[in-house]
């Protein structure tokens, strides 16, 4: 049966999912039917976590439980640091992190994906170890020892604390939260149709999860955020915004975290990160890249808005992760130990309805072509 072929895929449906939705004309994003900016004025990610994996919001019982499952098993083996100390403190975070989520499998050998109990605890412990692994990345790679986590401060505070051996303020590890909310689910992208792939093949979750993360890595998906800090830095000052935004569209050069193949008006993730970056900087002042983005984004609009290309989710959470001192490179495991809950309810979605993976192609070469022995080529 002859198809259309759609280059990337656009517009084609790679499953039925009830997790989220996007509404690319609206601007609306929902995780299980809720608006994400009420789960940002509502909810924690934790909480946000429990509703997109088991469909609900949790009650106050059940969230007590996946609470102490989750702080529970936060700490890592010994074994996983050595894994990390072995690798070279150049290397990015996205690859050190791949490496421990897959050697993690290792440790938890269970491959019965039918297994629901099993499924459950590997949720718990891909969702509680991912922000252990990259706090412990950041810290052994200038030489300090990981810090272990401490079951008395909640998901995001006691991230802070892991990464720098303080509690933040409360405002912080509160705004912290809501960039996990924002980052945590979008329907089929990149990554989580990687996982999904892999899910299909009936590997375990550690095994989905580290494939979505080397998606996430590339600069046209996660790696945005981090790119996106580089040219606010290198633009430096709001006087220089213009003239970069004119020669950039003058050379065709994508404007890093502005465009979505879904999103036809601005990302209301980006819209909520505005309002947590005015919030940081009331208390904590303002970051001069701020000034820059504004302009950036008002510059880039006159020659974009009209084709449907605005602000995405990376253009904003850059600014906010480096006023809080974080590097630069640890932006797009930020988002992957987020996102680690929207990958892991598709692939429990996935494993509701299985089917393998294996779309046709196009074949565009030749057929019935000679062999030449190499001494007559
Ligand atoms: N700056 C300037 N022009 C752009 C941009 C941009 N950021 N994005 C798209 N365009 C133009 C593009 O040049 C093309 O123009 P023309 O039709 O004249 O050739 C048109 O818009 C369509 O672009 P496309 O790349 O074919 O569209 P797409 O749906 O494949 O793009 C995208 C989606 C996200 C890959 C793209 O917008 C992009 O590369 N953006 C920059 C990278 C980025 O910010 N990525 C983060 C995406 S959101 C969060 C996430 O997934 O992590």
């Amino acid at each position: 049966m002859p198809h259309d072929f759609m280059p990337g895929l656009a517009g084609v449906p790679a499953a039925t999912s009830s997790i989220s939705d996007v509404d690319g004309q609206r601007g609306i994003l929902e995780y299980r039917g809720i608006r994400v900016e009420t789960l940002c004025a509502e909810s924690s990610y934790l909480e946000t976590a429990y509703l997109l994996l088991f469909g609900r919001l949790p009650s106050a019982t059940e969230f007590q439980q996946w609470n102490r499952d989750v702080t529970h098993h936060r700490r890592i083996k010994f074994r996983i640091v050595d894994l990390l100390k072995c690798l070279p403190e150049q290397g990015h975070p996205m690859d050190a992190l791949q490496a421990a989520v897959a050697a993690l499998g290792m440790f938890y050998p269970g491959r019965n994906v039918k297994d629901v109990e099993n499924n459950y605890w590997s949720a718990v412990r891909l969702v509680a170890k991912l922000p252990t692994i990259v706090a412990a990345w950041a810290r052994l790679r200038r030489g300090d020892d990981p810090i272990s986590p401490r079951d008395d401060l909640g998901f995001s505070e006691n991230f802070f604390y892991m990464l720098t051996e303080s509690v933040a303020p409360p405002l912080w590890a509160d705004i912290f939260d809501d960039c996990l909310i924002l980052h945590a689910e979008h329907t089929m992208n990149a990554s989580t149709f990687t996982g999904l792939v892999t899910a299909s093949t009936l590997a375990d979750p550690y095994t989905v999860v580290a494939s979505s993360i080397g998606a996430l890595k590339g600069p046209l998906h996660g790696g945005a955020n981090e790119e996106v800090v580089i040219m606010l830095r290198e633009i430096g000052m709001v006087e220089k915004a213009r003239s970069y935004v004119s020669r950039a569209m003058e050379n065709k050069k994508k404007l890093m975290g502005f465009g979505h193949r879904v999103y036809k008006v601005k990302d209301p993730r980006a819209t909520v990160l505005q309002q947590l970056c005015r919030r940081l900087f009331a208390e904590s002042g303002s970051s001069p890249l701020y000034e820059v983005a504004l302009e950036v984004e008002a510059a880039a609009g006159e020659s974009l808005n009209s084709k449907g290309i605005y602000p995405n989710v990376d253009f904003y959470s850059g600014i906010i992760y480096d006023k809080m001192g974080m590097d630069i490179d640890l932006f797009t495991p930020l988002f992957a130990m987020s996102r680690v809950s929207g990958w892991l309810a598709h692939w429990l979605e996935q494993l509701r309805e299985n089917k393998l993976f294996r779309p046709d192609q196009i074949y565009s070469g030749e057929h019935n072509r000679p062999y030449v022995p190499i001494d007559q080529r």
